[in-house]
């Protein structure tokens, strides 16, 4: 049966509900699930790189495993297992020591690879046979990447992004109370602007007619077009697993300087349950005076930021009833806007109880190829071999 006929109420069932299609999940990024085994095979997007100081270690979740991040003092990025494999302390509550981290439990010490290099209470020799998961870490664009995959990592995808002057910028990162497909789903959804961001108005170039939607599988992921009346096309890539890169428009507090920022969009699965947006932009700015009024709007937009209420916060009064959708306001609207329509489908949304339509043609196509490559992994076949994004398919704003 095919995902988008899938709407029958009386094939509806409990397995069924919460991501599934018939057997297959495709929420769920457990590992050792055909979600999971699929999401593992691609560098991911974890955290933002400010967000992480020298010397500073903090537990962090992913695709539903638990793991330390910690900066050495060199500034190197490393992800680790979550526990020490002596008594299973917290390792984030450890102290960074060069590159290295030392349990505070014992003080067993671990250097970048998850080698044991010092045990204080035991006798020599004992160390060199401790070993912590350790996980090749990354940082681009503003971000920290990981792998988390068994065997060695794929080449690492620089993507390749606009080589006009500019100012590349991580955004705040977004800690979305729902499940990632929901959100990658909707980054497939042309056609939700002109609704979801009526209020505000910040997409109303983007409204001005309805697209019809076209998706195409390449090597490295899908590439979608919006086709609009003019007969000019809007290009976005949706990069497997979990990127999609795309021109928006400025969110609310900076509307008004620059051009329309190109962004690069991961969703990056906490659980099932949740997820992190983790967003870089490119403005293209072309003159000094252009990069200064600039660098003027994003401190003011910051400090504004910084006094207002947290988006998903005011996305979750929303979606509880409280306060008014189309009346509200904020410096990050439209993510504010995104935030309640999608995490408000409920944390898996149930896709058995969907009607997509011709609209849907993004959504369609990415579950095609999920659905296609997760039976793949389950029957233990070969899953597609993906390749890194090319340099020359870029996003186009098709007006
Ligand atoms: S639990 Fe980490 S050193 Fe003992
Ligand atoms: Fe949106």
């Amino acid at each position: 049966m095919s995902l988008a006929s899938s709407t029958s109420r009386a094939k509806s069932s409990t397995a069924q509900a919460r991501g599934k299609s018939p057997g297959v999940d495709l929420a769920t990024t457990k590992p050792g699930t055909p979600g999971g085994i699929f999401m593992r095979q691609f560098w991911l997007a974890i955290h933002r790189s400010e967000d992480l100081a020298k010397g500073e270690a903090k537990p962090i979740t992913i695709m539903n495993e638990s793991f330390t991040l910690y900066r050495g003092q060199s500034g190197r990025a490393q992800v680790i297992d979550s526990a020490c494999p002596h008594r299973w302390a917290p390792m984030h509550l450890g102290w960074i020591e060069g590159d290295d981290i030392r349990c505070v439990y014992h003080g067993w010490k671990f250097d970048c690879t998850g080698q044991c290099i010092e045990q204080p209470a035991e006798e020599a020799g004992f160390a060199r046979k401790v070993k912590i998961g350790s996980y090749p870490t990354q940082e681009y664009l503003g971000l920290i990447w990981c792998y988390f995959g068994t065997g060695k990592p794929p080449a690492f995808p620089h993507f390749p992004h606009r080589d006009t002057p500019g100012i590349i910028q991580a955004w705040n990162v977004e800690h979305v109370p729902c499940n990632y497909l929901q959100s990658f789903e909707n980054s497939m959804d042309e056609v939700h602007v002109a609704f979801t961001h009526a209020p505000g108005g910040s997409h109303a170039k983007l409204s001005a007619d309805l697209p019809i939607l076209s998706t195409e599988e390449t090597d490295w992921g899908m590439m979608r077009y919006g086709k609009r009346k003019t007969g000019l096309v809007r290009q976005t890539l949706h990069y497997a697993p979990n990127l999609t890169r795309v021109i928006v428009p400025p969110v609310a507090g900076m509307d008004g300087v620059g051009g329309w920022p190109e962004i690069y969009f991961s969703f990056t699965p906490v659980d099932d349950e949740n997820h992190l947006w983790l967003i870089t932009s490119h403005i293209e700015l072309n003159t000094d005076a252009e990069r200064t009024a600039y660098k003027k709007q994003r401190e003011k937009y910051e400090k504004e930021l910084a006094s207002a209420p947290a988006s998903v916060d005011v996305a979750r009064d929303l979606m509880a009833g409280r306060g008014n959708y189309a009346a509200t306001r904020h410096p990050d609207l439209a993510i504010v806007q995104d935030i309640a329509v999608q995490a408000g489908q409920g944390r898996i949304s149930n896709r058995t109880h969907e009607r997509l339509g011709r609209s849907d043609a993004g959504i369609i196509g990415w579950r095609k190829i999920l659905t296609r490559e997760f039976r793949l992994i389950a029957e233990g076949k070969k899953p597609k071999k993906w390749k890194n994004p090319p340099a020359d398919v870029k996003p186009t704003l098709g007006f």
